[in-house]
């Protein structure tokens, strides 16, 4: 039996990447509500080993999914990308009351990841939220934060 690899960000994923690279293939399986979750995931890790800045477009389009578990994974694959350009994204998904709390939880987590002072004010905002998958989030994400940026952190 083979077992499923390890990424080259040393994770072993729940899909292997599809092997379609077409970023507007990628995006319509992405954004096909009615495509198994297997194959929308194996889009999500596509993308995230392309890297690009189109690559992290692609993913945000998936922010507009119905399913949580979806949001989630692409959240969890942009801070594993460590790219700037999905900090809007996350932070949007962070900000939204009515998103559920699994992708607001790794929101947060991966705007951490992303490793950017500039986003101290954001989680310093929902560190105090109610819900405690978010708190505690933010509060992990600007320790993650400082432990980088130890002499800019005050
Ligand atoms: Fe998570």
């Amino acid at each position: 039996m083979a077992k499923p690899e390890i990424s080259d960000f040393g994770s072993v994923d729940p899909a292997p990447p599809s092997e379609i690279v077409n970023l507007q293939k990628l995006n319509s399986i992405l954004i096909d509500e009615n495509a198994r979750m297997f194959e929308r995931m194996r889009v999500v890790f596509s993308l995230r080993n392309n890297g690009s800045k189109e690559s992290v477009k692609c993913l945000s389009n998936g922010f507009k999914s119905n399913s949580a578990l979806l949001k989630h994974e692409i959240a969890y694959v942009m801070g594993q990308m460590q790219n700037k350009e999905a900090l809007p994204f996350l932070v949007e998904r962070l900000e939204d009351e009515s998103e559920h709390v699994m992708v607001r939880h790794e929101a947060a987590e991966a705007i951490g990841a992303i490793g950017c002072l500039s986003s101290k004010s954001i989680l310093e905002k929902f560190v105090n939220h109610e819900l405690p998958e978010i708190s505690e989030s933010c509060e992990v994400a600007l320790d993650l934060l400082s432990h980088y940026n130890k002499d800019s952190f005050e």
